[in-house]
């Protein structure tokens, strides 16, 4: 058993998983003080005042780690990123700047499509090395589960390399989404004919060789519509993956609603979503994935935050880190983007960072805060709070405690 002692704070965020991580309130933070914490088997055993420790436990303690001016809350978790991919898109950064559109550069066969050439042309064991790269990138911010998209394959070989890839990933928990339909292939006539062959051939691999736990789309013009997506999304749920959508991010094509109706895990980008689909967005289960650091690159508007959560809805924050509308992997900047931006408070963007992103990823029976049962999984921050998404060059966090261990973290 491990002992965490002496901190000067543990936020639980016992409050916020007590409210489904809605209408989060500064105190839904759970801030206690003269606490600590009991770890078996990389589990939460135990949580209360240091004095009152059961004794039937003192002689099962076998390591204590001091927790001293520190406080302490549950890790971080990137429920959107497309980490798997290779090359960079310099080029069509400068051409997005100076005026072209991400879709006019999509449709003479830049962004993913390039991003597609990149990936083919890189052997397996190349792309897990910048891939796992990457990701420890992301672990010393203070993530401890990461989402990851395929996207950049767009074929049977590619598309299953990219999830391989992930599976083979370490030090952090995977979500692994496969994303086929994240564009149209150039041999491909159509949407249509494309799903079709997502279907009759990369669906019964990932089945066969358990690839991926959830299946996303990106619906929008000039790539998938909804009546395209809604019968490849359900056979997606039949061979046991959860759907997530790419909704309404350049114009509102009704990804959100058909996310509602299908009962997705969660609806992202969700820029351009106006009153009605906010209301049902609220109504729903379906958790609002927002990514200001993309919108940022993108130089489009900031999902309606304010308005999504004062309706009551979930709502999650993520890098979206991808190398064609995001190429940064900056944790603290997405945060402080969601406070300046979205004007989110920030025990809401805490709590949208960690128990909304565990919701994003069906993840939180056992992770995104810190109560009894539920995996050992946090992070230390210097002296407190308050000091996260606040600077874009430092941050407070200082250590993560994963696996057993405590890693003290770059600064
Ligand atoms: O989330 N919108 C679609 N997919 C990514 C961008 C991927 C890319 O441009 O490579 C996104 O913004
Ligand atoms: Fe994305």
């Amino acid at each position: 058993m491990i002992l965490i002692k002496d901190a000067k704070q543990i936020l639980t965020l016992e409050g916020a998983a007590k409210k489904g991580a809605r209408h989060t309130l500064d105190q839904d933070l759970t801030a206690l003080t003269g606490h600590a914490i009991l770890i078996e088997k990389n589990k939460i055993k135990w949580i209360g005042p240091q004095k009152e420790i059961p004794k039937t436990v003192f002689k099962k303690i076998k390591k204590e780690i001091s927790a001293k001016n520190k406080v302490v809350m549950p890790a971080f978790t990137e429920c959107h990123t497309h980490t798997v991919f290779a090359g960079e898109r310099y080029t069509e950064f400068e051409m997005r700047n100076t005026g072209v559109s991400y879709q006019e550069i999509a449709a003479r066969g830049g962004g993913i499509l390039s991003s597609r050439k990149a990936l083919a042309a890189t052997s397996k064991a190349d792309l897990l090395k910048l891939t796992q790269k990457r990701v420890d990138k992301f672990i010393q911010q203070g993530v401890a589960t990461i989402e990851i998209k395929s996207g950049y394959g767009l074929d049977l070989e590619n598309e299953i390399k990219s999830l391989e890839v992930v599976k083979k990933l370490k030090s952090a928990n995977f979500v692994k989404t496969f994303l086929g339909a994240h564009a149209i292939p150039k041999e491909f006539g159509s949407a249509k004919e494309y799903l079709a062959y997502l279907s009759e051939f990369i669906y019964p691999e990932i089945k066969r060789k358990k690839l991926a736990d959830r299946v996303d789309i990106f619906i929008e013009k000039g790539f998938f519509s909804v009546e395209e997506s809604r019968s490849y999304l359900e056979l997606g749920k039949k061979i046991g993956l959860d759907i997530v959508i790419h909704a309404d991010q350049l114009s509102l094509s009704g990804g959100t609603e058909l996310a509602v109706q299908l009962g997705a895990l969660s609806a992202d980008h969700i820029i351009q979503i106006q009153d009605k689909e906010i209301k049902n967005l609220a109504q729903s289960e379906v958790t609002g994935v927002l990514l200001p650091l993309a919108d940022l690159y993108m130089k489009c508007a900031y999902p309606p935050a304010r308005k999504l959560i004062d309706a009551g809805a979930r709502v999650a924050v993520s890098t979206d880190f991808n190398p064609g509308s995001c190429p940064s992997q900056d944790v603290q900047m997405t945060g402080l983007l969601a406070r300046l931006e979205m004007k989110m408070t920030l025990a809401e963007v805490i709590v949208a960072y960690t128990l909304g992103a565990s919701y994003a990823l069906k993840r939180q029976a056992t992770e995104g805060s810190l109560e009894v049962g539920k995996s050992a999984q946090f992070i230390f921050l210097e002296d407190s709070y308050a000091g996260l998404f606040y600077s874009s060059t430092e941050t407070c966090v200082t250590h993560r405690f994963f696996d057993e261990t405590l890693e003290k973290l770059v600064k």
